[in-house]
């Protein structure tokens, strides 16, 4: 099969009904700095994002969070939003320097109330609460004091844990730790694309144990308050040769299939290994021999690290197509990539010009199942951007996203295959439930099957929320 125009998506379509597992969760996912805004209210302290997104030049077009989709005072109207769409589940994320606006310490009441708040609507209204500890929005004090790069920022985040399920563990049960660790390491630190903007490659390195370690120890924290399901978020894709993206028997160079594994090690298994197997890949230790050494890793982290974990969020938008690399320049940024190219893809792509190859959804989980067996996999993150347009109708203004609608369902049916195919998946949750702030991107990359007119704050739902509204009647698409 290829993959070149937008056909293969529509053949999807024509699979039939896939019905998904009796309790199999449906929902949406968004994240504080995203979508709440009011950054100044409430005694809440500054974030790397606040400070990074006001730095001419970091984020398209100069925006920021200030204001976003005003999600703070709009909650209600939110959560009334999300029981007509029919969601079961909603994952959000509680901003920590709202919480502890100097990232250690006193607590802030004011901040909690918002959140208290929130889980009360949200329970009332009948849809499960998934809180996620932090998603990017490190405490700018935090940052100050070395951010990531430093041991005590793992401490820290199990005290804010700590402290965020003594105030709302009385009616949440899901908890997540961290969302995309190594993007807030090699983004973050690394190449310098996302807060807090460092460019280093040793730092990205540092931030990334540390990330390991503060699951680890907020998992512990979270336990001994009585927490009944932790969860860690990864960014998740199918690494692949180009030939190998379509076809899993493609046949592969001895070189090309060392580039496979070793992208695997540092994209994803220097985060799942420790988690998951108290180890690093040893492709993994070699780099970071080469990017000075393994002293950062303490005796008796991997212990601490090693937690049980009860589900592997995946959070998945498109394959990682690489080959082995032949004479291009290293990319500083990235530590291991020295003889990894990624070379451009044959597909569809999405207006963040990532690929659509929905087969590669169903070839991970089934990976992650064989890799780490017996972990339970959630999809906590699947959706796209695309250019909208909202189109005045008879029956009112609609948003006429059949491109999206067309990813989501493609998706959905990688899942059900890898479920059918022995993956233990629980859930889908739909990123993202409202457009938002698109991190360096801004508001220019739409996500929402919810439309925002940020000028107005109007939400609108699109086409494809009316499809997913369906979906999660049916247990699953038509
Ligand atoms: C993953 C991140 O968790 C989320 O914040 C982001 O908006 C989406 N990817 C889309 O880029």
């Amino acid at each position: 099969m290829t993959v070149t125009s937008r056909g293969t998506l529509a053949s999807h379509s024509t699979q039939g009904r896939a019905v998904f597992p009796e309790g199999f969760v449906w929902g949406a996912a968004t994240a504080a700095y995203q979508i709440e805004g009011a950054v100044r209210d409430d005694g809440r302290g500054p974030s790397v994002w606040d400070t990074f997104s006001r730095t001419p030049g970091k984020v398209a077009s100069g925006h920021t969070g200030d204001v976003a989709c005003d999600h703070y005072h709009r909650y209600a109207e939110d959560v009334r939003l999300m029981a007509d769409l029919g969601l079961g589940a909603y994952r959000f994320s509680v901003s920590w320097p709202r919480v502890q606006p100097d990232g250690a310490g006193p607590v802030n009441t004011r901040g909690l109330d918002f959140y208290d708040r929130l889980v009360d609507e949200l329970v009332a209204a009948g849809i499960t609460p998934y809180v996620t500890l932090y998603h990017w929005d490190l405490p700018q004090a935090l940052e100050d004091r070395g951010g990531w790069t430093s041991r005590d920022t793992a401490h820290r985040l199990a005290e804010y844990a700590e402290v965020v399920h003594a105030r709302l563990g009385d009616r949440v049960r899901h908890w997540t730790t961290l969302n995309e660790p190594w993007v807030q390491a090699f983004l973050g630190y690394g190449n310098g694309v996302h807060a807090p903007g460092r460019t280093d490659a040793r730092s990205a390195l540092l931030a990334s144990h540390h990330f390991v370690l503060a699951h680890g120890l907020a998992t512990q924290a979270l336990r001994s308050a009585g927490a009944r399901e932790i969860m860690l978020v990864v960014n998740s894709s199918l690494v692949v040769t180009p030939e190998g993206m379509l076809d899993p028997g493609a046949p592969v160079s001895e070189a090309d299939a060392e580039a496979v594994t070793r992208a695997n090690a540092m994209l994803h298994r220097q985060i799942l290994d420790p988690v998951l197997l108290g180890e690093y890949p040893a492709e993994m230790l070699e780099i970071l021999e080469r990017h000075g050494g393994t002293g950062h890793i303490h005796d008796g982290d991997l212990k601490e690290a090693h937690q049980p974990t009860d589900v592997i969020g995946v959070n998945y938008y498109n394959p990682c197509v690489v080959r082995s690399k032949r004479g291009e320049p290293a990319d500083a940024a990235w530590p291991g990539s020295e003889d990894i190219a990624f070379p451009g893809v044959e597909a569809p792509k999405t207006a963040m010009g990532w690929p659509i190859v929905p087969e590669t959804l169903s070839r991970l989980l089934l990976q992650l199942s064989h890799d780490y067996p017996g972990t339970a996999l959630m999809v906590t993150e699947n959706g796209a951007a695309f250019e909208d347009v909202v189109t005045a109708g008879a029956s009112g203004d609609r948003v006429h996203d059949a491109e999206r609608t067309a990813y989501i369902d493609a998706h959905l049916r990688a899942v059900h295959a890898a479920i059918e195919g022995g993956a233990d998946v629980r859930g889908y949750l739909v990123w993202s439930l409202l457009d938002n702030f698109e991190w360096a991107e801004g508001y220019d990359r739409r996500f929402g099957i919810v439309h925002v007119d940020f000028a107005t704050q109007r939400r609108l739902v699109k086409d494809s929320g009316i499809y997913y509204r369906e979906v999660i009647r049916e247990n699953g698409p038509a």
